[in-house]
């Protein structure tokens, strides 16, 4: 018998699976301010030359800002940081709801934003991009790294969830 193709559902569950971080991918959306996007799909992808990718919709406001740009920042969230993760996967964003989670940014010399806190930072510049179904495979060159104290803060099963001590 012919296998079924999987429900979407199924899909969800089987890949929700696979533990990731959680990281705020930041654009500039306008001279001096910055739009962010919660996303899991980030990866590793080669280290000659450095290169990442994420995953965007089709439907996030995030996605023309890249178009543009081409380049964003990857900010990897800390574990106590679940707060800025949900804020920035809500479509609407607010400098009073920004500053209430003490949200700040800060721009690399060469103009990418930067969410100030994470644990990680990465400055990215887009060399291919890939429309995959209702997504679009940015990949990306990182021109700089920094890695700050501090624990990951996980995603698995659709929760969060910190690492185990
Ligand atoms: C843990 C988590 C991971 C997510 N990962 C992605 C992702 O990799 N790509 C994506 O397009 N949306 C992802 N989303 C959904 C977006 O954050 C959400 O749809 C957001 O509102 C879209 O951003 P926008 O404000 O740019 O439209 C994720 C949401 C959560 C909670």
């Amino acid at each position: 018998m012919a296998p079924t193709t999987p429900t979407t559902s199924e899909f969800r569950l089987a890949l929700g699976q696979f533990a990731t971080g959680v990281t705020v991918v930041t654009a500039e959306r306008a001279p001096g301010r910055v739009h962010g996007m919660t996303a899991n799909s980030f990866t590793s992808v080669s280290l000659d030359p450095l290169l990442i990718l994420i995953c965007v919709s089709q439907n996030a406001q995030l996605l023309p800002l890249v178009k543009r740009q081409k380049r964003f920042g990857v900010n990897v969230l800390k574990d106590n940081q679940r707060a800025i993760s949900e804020y920035f996967a809500r479509t609407e964003e607010s400098d009073q709801a920004e500053k209430r989670l003490g949200i700040r940014y800060r721009w690399t010399e060469t103009g990418i934003p930067l969410l100030e806190k994470a644990l990680v930072h990465l400055a990215c510049n887009v060399v291919a991009s890939h429309a995959a179904g209702d997504h679009t495979i940015f990949v990306a060159e990182v021109e700089s790294v920094e890695v700050y104290d501090g624990e990951p803060l996980l995603y698995l099963r659709g929760n969060y969830r910190p690492v185990a001590r």
